[in-house]
């Protein structure tokens, strides 16, 4: 199964991907590092602790990283996450700990034993960039062994944390801005799953009773927990997983559309710091007329996806 490490800021959907990646028998998750964002960062670990403890997955390292973005403060969302971050659902904390590694450290050794046996880490950050960033500029050697990058952040069309900006980049847009420089200087291959496909596959309520059914307080309950809470916190009726689609598009690569494609991140603008901009005008012919550079970082760009078809995978 494929090696993974992701990055998170759990955050519900986080935790929606952490028990997919957890339990997946086509996933072989081989660390989780932590970085703030949804939430403080001891807030963080402690739910990525306690989704593996509930998961039976205690074995996973936990590195706990950057507490604040590259430049800025950090800026929560426990408005949507709620305030523990993870939907307020009252579990007992986690009993395991997390490892004695910084998560830049952690991901440097996953990355590195991976690439040492020969099949090269997939890293899946959900979260700001930062850990991302920081390996890149403190390991570079490491950081170019990574066999390929799955992020959920930016939108080509789509925004929600500012009417520019999706809420990964705007947190660390500087971050956002390195690792996709680095990953086009070290040739590491990027798939952006961004806000244009992460809204599309939903759990609905009754999907929520059903798994609640499940067990007592073991992963079906906190997966119907999570989508229940933000269900309401929506005031809908079904929920999105979220970061946990980034995760499923490594098991079912054809259930997404991308599309290779120049992206940039805004990193001043008076209203648009953090926006990733994707570069859809038809290059075709004149690629060599790019006066800015704009063209150098290929991404590829998740813009559409059968939103069922995840969900389906997910539950
Ligand atoms: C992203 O921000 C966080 O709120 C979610 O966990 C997701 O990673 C969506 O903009
Ligand atoms: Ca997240």
């Amino acid at each position: 199964s494929l090696p993974v490490l992701l990055d998170v800021d759990t955050g519900v959907d986080d935790a929606c991907a952490l028990l997919l990646a957890a339990l997946h028998p086509g996933i072989d998750l081989r660390a989780v590092t932590c970085v703030g964002g949804n939430a403080p960062l001891p807030d963080v670990v402690r739910n990525t602790l306690t989704v593996l403890e509930v998961c039976g997955r205690a074995d996973v390292p936990v590195g706990a990283g950057a507490s604040h973005p590259l430049l800025e403060r950090p800026v929560d969302a426990r408005h949507v996450h709620g305030d523990d971050g993870m939907a307020d659902l009252g579990w007992a904390p986690p009993t395991s700990k997390p490892d004695q590694r910084h998560a830049v450290d952690l991901l440097r050794q996953t990355v590195d034993e991976a690439h040492a046996h020969g099949t090269p880490l997939t890293v899946v950050p959900l979260a700001p960039m930062t850990n991302i960033a920081l390996l890149a500029r403190m390991y570079p050697e490491s950081f170019a062994r990574i066999g390929r990058i799955v992020f959920m952040g930016g939108g080509a069309m789509v925004s929600n944390a500012t009417a520019a900006a999706e809420f990964n980049v705007f947190h660390d847009p500087e971050a956002t801005a390195v690792v996709l420089d680095a990953s086009a200087d070290h040739g590491v291959p990027v798939t952006m799953y961004g806000l244009d496909v992460f809204y599309e596959p939903r759990i609905t309520l009754s999907q929520c009773d059903e798994l609640a059914a499940l067990d007592e307080r073991g992963p079906a309950a906190l997966a119907a927990g999570l989508m229940r809470f933000m269900s309401h916190r929506f005031e809908s009726d079904s929920a999105t997983i979220g970061d946990a689609g980034a995760v499923a598009i490594l098991l079912d690569p054809d259930a997404v559309q991308t599309q290779r494609l120049p992206v940039r991140v805004e990193l001043s603008g008076t209203w648009t710091r953090g926006r990733t901009i994707v570069d859809t005008r038809d290059w075709s012919g004149d690629m060599d007329h790019d006066p800015h550079g704009l063209a150098e970082a290929q991404v590829d760009v998740a813009l559409e996806i059968d939103g069922p078809r995840v969900a389906a995978l997910w539950l």
